[in-house]
């Protein structure tokens, strides 16, 4: 049998007045990505066509939190201009479903971030071989807290769904709640969201009355269990977010861990869902990767270390304090202690940075080497090169940054400066304390330094000038120092 076609709206305008913060509840992080992106993921694996986003609260920031996570994926936004409920959310992302759609429509919260896609597919699946119009998710929970309780009539049909905060004592004994997923028919939706009204303690449009809605319409409704509570859990508090990262890391770092890789310290490691990192690498304490980042296989990350977006080839070694972000480090680097890689650095392979060195936009040819207190930013460096300790790319003229090259196997000495635009060629070896002005061809010396001079006696000559000054030598009282 041919699926229908899928399509799905995510709400995600509300502000979570239970955060107590300005920023729009889905923008708050779960294990270093917006809460919205790990949703999104799992609603996305079931490929709905069109994805609709409803934004509202920091609407521009909740669109590109979403174009970010997906950046290939068509996504729409809706806005909600107002807040007045999940009832008018969905009533707002139905304005940008074509009128001509028809198939199934998933709607959903934005605040599930420990959903799973496979969970949500056999949600689906639930749904296509019944014959329910409506179908929503529910789990059990013995405190079902502000969760809205499954309300089911005496032959065990469902009648409702009842919002916590409107429930009677005894219908908030119910252990069965209501996970916020729903599938239908896209025009049963349509015609379910016009009726649903704003009477009850909120003053809001619930969402959740699209289940009385279908009862009183008379149509097959029914709730399709999940086997994982925790896969619900929404985020309402910042404690709740707290102890959803503490899971979310728990669960990361035990895959990892399963698929052989050393974490020393699990509880200060930070890896986010999206990071894959190969077999017999070691992570030691207060290590934080995010982001799409890859790590090889054998890698070595001594500890304290902030990497976004990198990628570092098999055994490569980043040793204490190594902050990295939109990087390539190629198989067998050696980086660190304390270097800073900024956006756009790469190591082409065997390469070592060493303490106090800062790159940006730099592309290092295999082999190289900047061992000591360097700032290297729009450069390319062949292979093979040695730079020096202290040298700098003078890159920036105050509009303009510049670029600087420098070929392969050159010696650049300590304390140079090369002025960028400039290019250095192959083989060239610069003298210590060289400033670059010019370019330099292949298999040159060049230097810039002050031929050295001596003036025998002239320290006597200098403290004998400040012989009256504070801190004149042999003064009893020195300045106090
Ligand atoms: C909702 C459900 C509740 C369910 C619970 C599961 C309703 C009325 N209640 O309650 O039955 O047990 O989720 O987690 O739906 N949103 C908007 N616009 C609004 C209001 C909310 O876009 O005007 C978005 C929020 O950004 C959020 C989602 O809808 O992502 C859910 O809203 P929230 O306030 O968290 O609903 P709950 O009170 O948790
Ligand atoms: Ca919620």
């Amino acid at each position: 049998m041919m699926k229908p076609p899928l399509s799905a709206i995510i709400l995600a305008a509300g502000l979570g007045t239970r955060m107590h913060s300005q920023r729009a509840k889905v923008l708050h992080e779960l294990g270093g990505e917006p809460m919205l992106a790990h949703t999104l993921r799992a609603v996305v694996a079931t490929q709905p066509h069109p994805l609709i986003i409803v934004v509202g609260h920091q609407a521009p920031e909740v669109e590109a939190a979403a174009r970010q996570t997906l950046p290939h994926y068509e996504i729409h936004a809706a806005h909600q201009h107002r807040q007045l409920g999940t009832g008018d959310a969905a009533r707002a992302g139905l304005q940008m479903l074509p009128a001509n759609f028809s198939g199934d429509l998933l709607i959903g919260y934005g605040d599930m971030p420990m959903l799973n896609p496979t969970t949500l597919q056999d949600f689906i699946e639930y749904h296509r071989s019944s014959t329910n119009v409506l179908s929503f998710i529910s789990v059990k929970m013995a405190d079902g807290g502000s969760y809205g309780r499954v309300f089911r009539d005496a032959h065990g049909a469902v009648e409702a769904i009842v919002e916590a905060r409107d429930a009677t004592p005894q219908q908030l004994s119910i252990a069965e709640i209501n996970t916020g997923i729903y599938l239908a028919d896209a025009d049963f939706m349509r015609s379910a969201l016009a009726e649903i009204q704003s009477n009850n303690a909120q003053n809001e449009y619930y969402l959740t009355d699209i289940v009385a809605i279908a009862r009183r319409l008379r149509v097959r409704v029914n709730a399709w269990t999940a086997p994982n509570t925790a896969e619900f859990a929404g985020v309402n508090s910042r404690e709740e977010l707290t102890q959803m990262e503490a899971q979310l890391r728990e669960q990361v770092n035990r895959r990892l861990m399963q698929a052989g890789v050393t974490l020393l310290d699990p509880a200060t490691v930070y890896i986010g869902p999206e990071v894959e990192i190969g077999g017999d690498t070691t992570i030691g304490p207060n290590v934080q990767i995010m982001g799409r980042s890859r790590i090889g296989s054998g890698v070595l990350i001594e500890g304290t270390a902030w990497l976004r977006e990198v990628t570092i080839g098999d055994r490569s070694h980043l040793k204490l304090g190594v902050r990295a972000e939109q990087c390539f480090i190629g198989e067998e680097c050696e980086v660190g202690p304390f270097a800073n890689l900024r956006e756009g650095t790469r190591l082409e392979g065997h390469n070592r940075i060493g303490n106090f060195v800062e790159t940006k936009k730099a592309s290092i040819g295999r082999g190289a080497k900047a061992s000591h207190l360097s700032y290297l930013g729009d450069t390319i460096i062949g292979s093979e090169t040695n730079i020096g300790c202290g040298v700098i790319t003078v890159n920036y003229d105050g509009y303009d940054k510049h670029v600087t090259r420098i070929g392969d196997r050159c010696m650049v000495g300590c304390d140079t400066q090369l002025v960028a635009p400039v290019t250095v060629g192959d083989d060239v070896y610069v003298a210590s304390g060289t400033t670059i002005l010019r370019d330099v061809p292949d298999g040159t010396l060049v230097m810039s330094n002050h031929p050295q001079r001596e003036k025998p006696g002239w320290t006597e000559t200098w403290h004998q000038r400040h012989a009256n000054h504070p801190k004149a030598r042999n003064k009893t009282n020195n300045g106090g120092e």
